[in-house]
């Protein structure tokens, strides 16, 4: 059985936590495609040019433990409006999403370019405010220091230049449910992601 679901959204809106919840609740397999920008974009502060890092990825790189700093985010951000590092890691994440058994992937670009023919779509979002205080707070809670204000403002340069780029721009699309957690709670928004993809995957069956 194929059936993939499809998670967009901007920093911190909730994707990966829900994305790992539907995975464990259908027993799908989980990608989380901003990783592979992640690695990429650390292995480039490490001096290796974009396009050779995006195309000598390896699977371990996705395991290194420094890619969830605000440095990195940034870096990832800056790669992924390449071309051709987006060429470059587009047949792994498609095959991902086709595999036997089912898929999550959260990211930009799932719905629309990865896997337009996903069964289930959704875009989750939230205001930039309570984005920025979420990541504050893991950041905090896993031992760094960061200031919520510079957060923000992350925050806030990544999703325009997520969303401004000519290739694979982050955007909602058509066939996506909207999924706003500002004011819901882990539990209220997985009850509802979970309840979409239950409705796609009877309609499918
Ligand atoms: O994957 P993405 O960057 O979109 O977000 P995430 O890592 O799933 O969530 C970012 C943080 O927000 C995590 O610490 C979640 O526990 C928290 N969160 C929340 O407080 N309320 C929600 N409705 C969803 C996530
Ligand atoms: O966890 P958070 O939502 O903060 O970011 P992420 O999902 O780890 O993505 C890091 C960066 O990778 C994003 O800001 C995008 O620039 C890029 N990205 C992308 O362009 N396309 C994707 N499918 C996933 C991530």
């Amino acid at each position: 059985m194929q059936f993939t679901v499809a998670i967009d959204g901007p920093a911190a809106a909730g994707k990966g936590t829900i994305s790992r919840a539907l995975a464990a609740h259908f027993g799908f397999a989980h990608l989380d495609t901003g990783l592979l920008y992640r690695a990429v974009g650390r292995r480039t502060l490490d001096g290796v040019p974009a396009v050779i890092a995006a195309s000598t990825l390896r699977i371990s790189d996705l395991s290194r433990t420094d890619l969830r700093t605000q440095e990195v985010a940034q870096a990832a951000s800056e790669v992924a409006a390449n071309p051709q590092v987006r060429a470059a890691l587009v047949a792994f994440q498609k095959d991902f999403a086709r595999r036997e058994g089912g898929a999550v992937l959260d990211g930009r670009d799932i719905g629309t370019v990865i896997c337009p023919e996903a069964e289930a779509k959704l875009f989750v979002t939230a205001s930039a405010e309570i984005r920025a205080h979420r990541r504050w707070l893991e950041l905090t809670q896993a031992g760094h220091d960061a200031d919520e204000a510079q957060v923000l403002a992350d925050v806030k340069a990544r999703d325009a230049r997520d969303a401004g780029r000519a290739d694979a721009p982050m955007k909602q699309a058509p066939d996506a449910i909207l999924l706003d957690t500002s004011d819901m709670s882990i539990d209220a928004a997985l009850e509802t992601a979970l309840a979409h993809v239950r409705d796609r995957k009877e309609r499918h069956a």
